[in-house]
């Protein structure tokens, strides 16, 4: 066994943070050690993200201090993960001529070996083919003890005409019911509370049985507290599904259901096979039959060819749904995606001037929205101190609200991954302020 080092970095979505927990298992299943400090790492790794522009931009920046750190220390190795990897593929080591290893987001359960054959090679070696293996099913060392991911399927066949995920994660794949059924005990038994299911559209998971169905299996396990899943896919979200919310005790009242645009002639040029009013059907279904449940959406500002009717068509649309939280993106476009050829690109003053005004809508519905929970007691899995500090503890509601509060006078002291009563005495449009009811349970 040796003991080198690794520091990982990783940026864009819950998926490549999964991911990344996958990487440290199979790092450390053959010997390597975490460092948080780049400067003492035999090995630096960066998962990346290709979805915005932006994600890439601050990929570049940090770049700069590996090749800094590579130039230090040659025999230093430096490797490129994830969705960005995959996407310049072709390009990757004539760009970044200091890297030694670079693969696909497929192709994780390969690094020792490539860490093997880069050590032993001058030339840079890469993996990104396909392989059907999920990388689901390989070790995984998470950096929570008592909530984790779990990945129900991967890759995505919907092809959103602006979206990159398509082409560099691969086709749509669910891991087997069993397989997920026995992962989630496995984590309850080391002492899991919640899950979050991931997948790009988890609402198509199948073939073999429903997504709903899967919720149902898993909802029966004894310890198991909370479930969440993540992302729903309007298109594809079933009644069933919605009665699922409703009434299996585990599964959380909060759906991040993204609508993209509130314009069917925008939706209809994203590809995204729903229009507004479907959406806004799913909307009342979901507040009508599941009491409290909290809604969070993403939609994208400055599309190609959104006029301001289509971006006010947005507005109406969001003031309709009051959303408890928004991630709203100014467009960009990818290279190989479809919307990367069309005409009609938003000026940047115009997407950022919609951008503003979309965000002060949506902090007004958040902010109202939890001023309706203002004395009232709810349940918070406590996550530990409150990084404000002041002696106050942070914690989130089975809505998925984040909560400061302030621990209660007798009982057990708060502790990170148990739950705690709370009442909740004043809000804002994204957190909750509380004292704790009682001690724990
Ligand atoms: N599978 C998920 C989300 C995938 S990417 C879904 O379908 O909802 C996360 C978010 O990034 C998307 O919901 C979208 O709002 C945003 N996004 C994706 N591609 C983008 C692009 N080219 N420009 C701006 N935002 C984008
Ligand atoms: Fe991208 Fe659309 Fe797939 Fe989401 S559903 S990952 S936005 S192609
Ligand atoms: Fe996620 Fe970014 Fe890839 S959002 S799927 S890491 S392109």
């Amino acid at each position: 066994m040796n003991s080198r080092r690794y520091h990982l970095t990783t940026f864009g979505c819950q998926m490549n943070e999964h991911d990344s927990e996958r990487i440290r298992g199979v790092l450390e299943e053959s010997g390597w050690l975490a460092v948080d400090d780049a400067e003492l790492a035999d090995l630096l790794i960066f998962n990346t993200c290709s979805v915005r522009e932006s994600a890439e931009n601050r990929l570049l920046g940090r770049l700069g201090e590996a090749r800094r750190l590579k130039n230090e220390r040659p025999e230093r190795l430096v490797a490129l993960a994830g969705c960005f990897a995959q996407s310049r593929q072709a390009e990757i080591f004539d760009e970044l001529p200091f890297l030694d290893i670079a693969f696909g987001p497929r192709n994780i359960g390969d690094l020792p070996a490539l860490v093997d054959a880069a050590e032993s090679s001058a030339a840079p070696v890469s993996s990104f083919e396909d392989t059907l293996a999920h990388s689901g099913e390989l070790p995984s060392r998470r950096l929570d003890r008592y909530r984790a991911w779990v990945q129900v399927m991967t890759g995505c066949t919907n092809f959103c005409s602006y979206c990159i995920v398509p082409s560099v994660r691969g086709p749509e794949r669910s891991r087997r019911p069993a397989d997920i059924i026995d992962e989630v005990k496995r984590l309850v038994l080391d002492g899991v509370v919640e899950v979050t299911l991931l997948g790009q559209n988890v609402n198509s998971y199948g073939p073999e049985i429903s997504f709903a169905s899967l919720l149902t299996d898993l909802d029966a396990i004894d310890g198991l507290r909370r479930i969440r899943f993540m992302t729903s896919h309007p298109k594809d979200l079933s009644p069933e599904l919605i009665e699922a919310i409703r009434d299996l005790p585990s599964v959380c009242e909060h759906i991040h259901l993204p609508v993209q645009s509130g314009s069917n002639r925008v939706l209809d040029r994203m590809n995204r096979g729903y229009t507004r009013e479907h959406y806004l059907g799913l909307i009342a279904s979901l507040k009508e039959r599941v009491p409290g449940i909290a809604i969070t959406t993403d939609m994208i500002i400055g599309f190609p060819g959104e006029k301001e009717e289509d971006f006010y068509r947005t507005m109406t649309l969001a003031g309709e749904c009051r959303f408890d939280g928004a991630f709203t993106f100014l467009y960009s476009p990818r290279s190989g995606t479809e919307a990367a050829g069309l005409t009609g690109q938003i000026p940047s003053g115009t997407m950022k001037r919609r951008m503003g005004e979309l965000i002060g809508l949506t902090q007004q519905t958040a902010l109202a929205n939890n001023e309706l929970l203002l004395g009232t007691a709810v349940e918070v899995l406590i996550e530990g101190p409150s990084r404000q500090g002041g002696g106050q503890w942070r914690g989130r509601t089975r809505t998925n609200k984040v909560v400061n509060f302030s621990a209660a006078e007798t009982g057990d002291p708060p502790e990170a991954g148990a739950f705690a009563q709370v009442n909740i005495d004043s809000v804002t449009s994204t957190t909750l302020r509380a004292t704790q009811a009682s001690g724990h349970d």
